[in-house]
């Protein structure tokens, strides 16, 4: 009976098998795998946000359209435009006058938020938004408008036609000769 009992006793350890299978245990311990994952995840996480934010900053001080390349637009040539005459052109959002010192272009786009101003019959500009009233040389004289339609700048092209500059501002009253 005795040697029954001893031969089921379960064979001793020696001190480095113990270490193997703690070492083992902790391997494959679910907790502490998926603790590390989150961890990893997390980690990766914070790099692809601060890398994002990286490239988002270095294309901040640069327009995603560049204004310079695609403002301005030919009209034809200058001659196109006869004395005292005033003409709107849509692609512009701007009228193109000529009087007898020369031509040039108002925006009717409105200083306050944007609206396109009408030209009513008497030259002046009315913003059909909110009101605002302008001169027919572009000065602001009524409605919530901060300041003046602006000037538009003009040149000449090589090929001999009249271009505005749908962005380039000139001070009011400038004139171009052609
Ligand atoms: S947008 Fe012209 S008055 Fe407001």
């Amino acid at each position: 009976m005795s040697e029954d009992h001893r031969s089921v006793r379960p064979p001793r350890r020696t001190s480095h098998e113990g270490e193997s299978s703690l070492e083992e245990s902790r391997r494959f311990a679910p907790e502490t795998s998926r603790r590390d994952f989150l961890g990893l995840a997390a980690a990766w996480a914070a790099v692809a946000a601060v890398a994002a934010a990286a490239i988002g900053s270095l294309r901040l001080p640069m327009p995603s359209v560049f204004p310079e390349s695609n403002s301005q637009v030919k009209l034809g040539p200058p001659g196109g435009f006869k004395p005292d005459s005033a003409t709107y052109l849509p692609e512009l959002s701007a009228w193109v006058f000529r009087d007898e010192q020369g031509l040039y272009a108002i925006s009717s786009v409105c200083t306050h938020l944007g609206c396109i101003a009408g030209r009513e019959p008497d030259g002046r500009f009315k913003c059909p938004c909110h009101g605002s009233i302008f001169e027919a040389d572009g000065k602001v004289v009524g409605g919530p408008a901060p300041k003046g339609l602006n000037w538009l700048a003009m040149s000449l092209s090589p090929d001999g036609q009249l271009v505005v500059d749908k962005v380039r501002t000139v001070k009011s009253g400038t004139r171009f000769t052609a």
